[in-house]
């Protein structure tokens, strides 16, 4: 596909699969990762970062299962401006019908000298090398100058123009420890582009974290001054403090087109499916309050707001709910409707199930959720679509089925029966209510549970009938997993999302993992 720079146009480089994943407790299987891929190709995204191919064994199959089925969307994969990583990352690509590799190294002198421990001219003499071995696997290559945000003016341009000339046709400067402020990275934006005498031959991209709050208006202020990439994620998902929300960036340029001379080629309406999924896909919950996405972004609760927007919707709204993908709570499907009215709805809504086997186990857990739940919402049909996929994915632990006894001024008994790697066990167990009863009962089968460290449940939609969407978060030496389940049922849901929890810590221990912090 196309990325080049044209002035109006603003490339969407969503990184939830990289960087997003980078947040403690949001690793994500193989699957869920090809499922966000999906969504983020439905919206349009012109370039997806897949991973970081030689961080692990799994990083590198995930990078290679995108790009074998991403068709309409670039698939990036990143590499340290190291031979090996840029070798794994052309590897994992071979697939992609449009394949870039992202190679980088730090700029800033606290990072030459504290973590590269190189000269500076020796870091440059590794930009140069790192950009043409990367040329080898294919011409669409982007070098990042990383913690370019704290790097020196003169030495970034001398860095940028040589990338440049060694074959780079992006140019990514990321503020990676999120210490800029919007005027002064736009202007480092403007400096670079002004005094870097091949800037033409390259399109400038921004990648912002948000420690303080300023990833969205830092990546703004560069896209102001000239930058033609954003790099970003779903929800804001990211090391530490998170990278800027795709969501916030794309609203912004389209809601203020007389402010900012470009626009993306995002299809909107599939941003709160994707909020969805991720948040569903992570256990990460989306606040309520969070821009575009939040459940109460687009509430009215004062009288004087709801008489306004009942006069005339602008008066308190700036954008349309339904422009990013709220639906209008109508109740989009019944325990009547059949397999194609169920399949034609989630392909609306930017979930595409991977061949009939997810349609059968999509219409059967549609089916068994409708008749305890008569009104489906789309929000129902995310949460059935995410459930019914992960019990398809490649995972250790699956229910097979739970039974439990509460009953008043006894103690609450659960079995639960698993099927693990292919076995059905059977544990059994009491507990201080339901949940911890069902809870104990799949400790005795599992013996690597980690510390539940948090149990939460919202529900999805509302009245007593909603399904229940429970996350849950297991420690195990200094690592976070977070499960996520839903059901009508909230025991069953719980053991869903304890189940979603063990299923990755699990995989985080048959992993390997060498150096995978950038
Ligand atoms: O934050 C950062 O600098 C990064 C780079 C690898 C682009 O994530
Ligand atoms: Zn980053």
């Amino acid at each position: 596909m196309n990325t080049n720079n044209t002035n109006d146009r603003l490339i969407i480089f969503d990184t939830t699969l990289r960087d997003g994943e980078q947040s403690p407790g949001a690793s994500m299987t193989l699957d869920e990762k090809v499922r966000i891929a999906k969504m983020l190709e439905q919206m349009r995204v012109d370039v997806i970062e897949a991973g970081f191919p030689i961080a692990s064994k799994g990083d590198f199959e995930s990078v290679s299962a995108v790009a074998t089925v991403i068709k309409n969307s670039t698939v990036c994969g990143l590499a340290r401006a190291l031979d090996k990583d840029i070798e794994r990352a052309g590897e994992a690509l071979k697939s992609a019908a449009s394949a870039r590799i992202h190679t980088f190294i730090a700029t800033s002198p606290i990072h030459m000298k504290e973590k590269l421990r190189m000269q500076p001219d020796d870091v440059l003499a590794q930009a140069i090398a790192a950009v043409k071995k990367a040329r080898q696997y294919t011409d669409d290559v982007e070098f990042s100058a990383e913690d370019a945000g704290r790097s020196e003016l003169d030495f970034l341009c001398r860095v940028v123009e040589a990338a440049i000339d060694a074959g780079a046709r992006t140019i990514n400067i990321p503020d990676t420890v999120g210490y800029n402020i919007p005027h002064q990275f736009g202007e480092l934006i403007k400096q670079l582009i002004e005094r870097v005498p091949n800037a033409d031959k390259a399109i400038f991209s921004i990648h912002c974290h948000n420690d303080l709050g300023l990833a969205v208006g830092n990546s703004l202020a560069s896209v102001l001054n000239g930058a033609r990439q954003v790099e970003c994620t779903i929800n804001g998902l990211g090391e530490r403090a998170g990278n800027a929300a795709l969501e916030e960036v794309v609203m912004a340029v389209r809601t203020r087109r007389d402010v900012f001379s470009c626009d993306t080629n995002i299809d909107t309406t599939f941003i709160v499916p994707a909020s969805r999924l991720v948040s569903s896909v992570t256990g990460f919950p989306v606040q309520p309050n969070k821009a575009i996405v939040g459940k109460n972004a687009f509430a009215h609760e004062s009288g004087i707001h709801q008489d306004g927007v009942l006069k005339s919707r602008e008066t308190y709204e700036i954008m349309r709910a339904q422009d990013v993908g709220w639906s209008d709570n109508k109740i989009v499907l019944g325990k009547h409707s059949g397999r194609n009215a169920l399949k034609s709805r989630l392909s609306e809504i930017g979930i595409i199930l991977n061949g009939e086997e997810a349609l059968n186990a999509a219409f059967s857990r549609f089916k068994d959720v409708a008749d305890r739940k008569h009104e489906i919402f789309d929000e129902d049909l995310i949460a059935i679509a995410s459930e019914s996929q992960s019990a398809l994915d490649h995972t250790r632990y699956h229910l097979v089925s739970s039974w439990v006894c509460s009953e008043t001024g006894e103690i609450p008994r659960a079995k639960v029966v698993l099927n693990v790697d292919g076995e059905e066990l059977t544990g059994e167990a009491e507990g201080g209510g339901s949940v911890d009863a069902v809870f104990s009962a799949i400790k005795k089968i599992v013996k690597d549970h980690g510390t539940l460290e948090l149990y939460s449940v919202n529900s999805i939609t509302s009245g007593t009938d909603a399904q229940g969407e429970v996350t849950v978060r297991l420690e195990k030496a200094g690592r976070q997993f977070y499960g996520n389940g839903s059901d009508p049922d909230i025991v069953i849901a719980s053991a869903y999302s304890y189940l979603d929890a063990l299923n990755k810590l699990a995989m985080n221990e048959s992993r390997e993992h060498p150096q995978h912090s950038v």
